[in-house]
């Protein structure tokens, strides 16, 4: 069943236009035709097509296709990781970060690193690959670290670094030794260099979001862009606070979704996040540039190239979500390289690889102004004027867009009136109601394209959310260390009563002593787990007193003068990620919750969109509600689209040309990965992480290939 897109509202006033920022870059981009028949980088090329030409696989056979090998790794719990092939073997990480390296034809486990190394809590979206002669080498984070391991052996190559590894942190200013720096999406190669993304904080301890390029073979940096602008550098003046590049409380602006690159021209185009804190913007006045931005730097020196910024002063955590896609688009009959970048917010904006000239107009739109004190949202915000967006928008909504399966209608509706459901409504002391939500519209999953046809395949949350924020009144004395600790680090999120807000994927920490044990508390603290980040700068008697806190101890201690965060200015603290469900933990809105789209990007229309999963509970059948979902699709030139990332656990392809379901397939436990096609022996596979565990699902340990099964 295909469902109308719904049309963004025409009535947006035109106002200031994009500014061409001009760019030094001599070298031409080409246009070329990659094979497209291998899948040795994350999401299959450099530039992170999600595209594969491989042909056994039609639309004819596909209903034939049969698990081939299934591995089941030592740990359970959510993979988010895009596997690579290189020759027959195939490499992945469990979600317990353990690097596997299997064969893949058959999934019999060559290698595995880490297994006697302690579990890790974090995620993984997968390695990154590197040779030069008979020297191969898989590249891969853990914590702060970044490990060469030898290909075929899957040891620590002990040239590199310090005996295999590098404290990413060492290439950063001194202030972040102790802050939380790690990595969840490969880094990117170019020559001998790797690019990396990082994961920081997003509240007022964030390390700044330098993008630091390592040498392959040695380790060593080989450049730093700083995304917080250095005295000197470009974009300086976006922030008023001359000082905020070594603020102790401003920081982020950091890439974490992964980059792309040109190989042929050495052009990197890297999407950052929001700076932090995320919620207030107060002590980073501002629009804050490199912050929310899609940047291109040569990726030889570091240089910068352009720039385009898609929320100014960000107070909303509008991060770009996925790495862009490099493609080849017509314009008046003329080729242009292309690199195309989807964002949370639903819009998909494409620009001219070489110059960052919009090849649709974009509009600055005047958005509300805040009243928090000492609060500035920007006046206006980028909108481009095709395509429309993939995603309802709040300012759309009406009443009749509450979810009809709700029992507790009324409820809803009264949130819903409540809310300000203006676009960019800032955030404030009263909800603010965010759809596309805090992740998305597309999310880390991104988009696939079809590189020389100009087309993107994108898949889209349509998950609305509240966002609020309180006065930080401080922390009083005479309140017990352990317990002031809580309240400055987590209350955000597990909430003031430690009961957290678990359908939203935020685990209460009550009778946490009956579960788990001190050492793997402060673990979890110090490393995070999963969505959460760590906090590393919690020194060993602050960690007592706040394990005496969470495990309901006698405290002792108490604060001998108030402490609140560094900030100068009045705080507001977000109240948490409350998601807009009904009494049964079903979404609010009316279906669709998620959907899945083709967008031709030559004229910027529309080819289909349609409700992308279904909610089993309802007892809907076929392609029915949509679900959240995360994690990516993969085409193929044949006109096939693969993809998991549903929270009902299937596993399905579509005709790429219609939208229409050709197959799909039960999984042992929901896919939230994208998906890695490549051809051993001649035979043609497709394998895909399941380890379930977001959204409440069961958890599971597989990584599943399917290849055709001769009758
Ligand atoms: C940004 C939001 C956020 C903040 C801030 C945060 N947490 Fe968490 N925390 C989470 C999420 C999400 C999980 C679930 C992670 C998973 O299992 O994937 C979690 C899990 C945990 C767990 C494991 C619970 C269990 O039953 O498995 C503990 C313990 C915990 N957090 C303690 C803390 C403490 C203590 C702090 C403050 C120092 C803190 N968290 C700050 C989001 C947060």
């Amino acid at each position: 069943m295909l469902y109308q897109i719904r049309h963004f509202s025409a009535s947006l006033l035109l106002m200031a236009t994009f500014s061409f920022l001009g760019c030094d870059s001599s070298k031409e981009p080409k246009i070329t035709s990659n094979e497209y028949k291998t899948w040795a980088s994350y999401l299959g090329d450099s530039g992170r097509s999600h595209y594969s030409t491989l042909s056994q696989i039609t639309k004819e056979n596909v209903k034939n296709l049969k698990v081939a090998w299934s591995y089941k790794s030592p740990d359970f719990g959510q993979m988010q990781m895009n596997p690579i092939v290189v020759d027959s073997m195939l490499y992945g990480v469990t979600a317990a970060m353990r690097i596997v390296a299997l064969h893949a034809a058959t999934g019999e486990e060559i290698w595995q690193f880490g297994d006697s190394v302690k579990v890790w809590h974090s995620t993984s979206r997968g390695v990154s690959y590197w040779e030069r002669g008979s020297d191969k080498r898989i590249l891969v984070t853990r914590g702060p670290d970044l490990f060469a391991l030898n290909a075929l052996t899957g040891k620590p190559i002990s040239s590199f670094g310090n005996n295999g590894k590098i404290d990413m942190r060492t290439g950063m200013p001194k202030s972040a030794a102790n802050k939380f720096v790690i990595s969840n999406t490969p880094g990117t190669i170019y020559k001998d260099l790797i690019v990396m993304p990082l994961r920081l904080s997003e509240g007022a301890d964030a390390a700044p979001g330098d993008v630091m390029a390592f040498n392959v073979i040695t380790g060593e940096l080989a450049w730093v862009f700083h995304t917080i602008p250095h005295p000197g550098e470009k974009g300086y003046e976006t922030w008023m606070d001359s000082t905020a590049y070594k603020s102790p409380v401003v920081g982020a602006a950091n890439n974490w979704a992964g980059m792309a690159v040109d190989e042929e021209t050495g052009v990197i185009y890297i999407p950052t996040g929001s700076a932090a804190p995320d919620f207030y913007g107060g002590d980073r006045l501002g629009s804050n540039l490199y912050a929310n931005s899609l940047v291109a730097l040569d990726a030889n020196t570091g240089a910068y190239l352009w720039h385009f910024q898609f929320t100014h002063h960000d107070i909303w955590d509008k991060d770009l979500p996925a790495p862009p896609n490099l493609l080849t688009v017509k314009r008046y009959g003329k080729k242009i390289a292309a690199v195309a970048q989807v964002t949370k917010q639903g819009y998909v904006y494409v620009f001219d690889r070489k110059t960052g000239e919009p090849l649709f107009n974009i509009e600055e739109v005047p958005m509300p102004s805040s009243t928090l004190e000492g609060e500035e949202a920007w006046v206006t915000q980028p909108i481009p004027v095709k395509p429309a967006p993939f995603a309802r928008q709040s300012q759309d909504l009406t009443e009749a867009d509450i979810s009809p399966y709700a029992e507790n209608m009324e409820e809803l509706f009264e949130i819903f009136r409540a809310s300000d459901k203006r676009q960019y409504a800032p955030p404030n002391t009263t909800p603010t109601f965010l759809l596309p939500g805090y992740d998305g519209a597309a999310e880390w999953g991104g988009a696939a394209t079809d590189p020389d046809d100009g087309i993107i395949y994108v898949n889209s949350n349509e998950m609305a959310w509240n966002l609020q924020v309180k006065i930080d009144s401080g922390i009083l004395e005479a309140t017990p260390i352990g317990a002031a600790s809580y309240q400055k680090y987590c209350v955000s999120c597990h909430q003031a009563d430690r009961k957290g807000l678990t359908q939203s994927g935020y685990p209460s920490l009550i009778d946490l002593q009956l579960r788990k044990d001190k050492k793997e508390v402060a673990t979890i603290i110090s490393e995070g787990k999963g969505m959460m980040t760590g906090f590393p700068q919690i020194d060993k008697n602050e960690m007592t007193s706040l394990l005496q806190f969470l495990f309901e101890e006698e405290a002792k201690p108490t604060l001998t003068q108030e402490f609140n965060s560094n900030s100068k200015k009045t705080v507001y603290k977000h109240t948490g990620y409350k998601k807009f469900l009904d009494s049964n933990g079903l979404p609010g809105i009316s279906p669709p919750w998620g959907t899945l789209h083709a967008i031709d990007l030559n004229s910027g229309d529309y080819l289909w969109s349609i409700p992308f999963g279904n909610t089993l509970e309802l007892g809907e059948k076929g392609i029915g509600t949509g679900t959240e979902n995360y994690g990516g699709p993969v085409v193929t030139e044949n006109g096939l689209l693969f993809i998991g990332a549903t929270r009902d656990g299937y596993f399905r392809v579509f005709d790429k040309h219609t939208g229409e379901i050709l197959w799909e397939f039960k999984l042992p436990a929901a896919a939230f990965a994208t998906p890695a096609m490549y051809e051993v022996n001649g035979k043609q596979y497709i394998a895909i992480a399941c380890g379930g565990e977001k959204l409440g699902t069961e958890k599971g340990n597989q990584i599943i290939a399917f290849s055709l099964q001769k009758k």
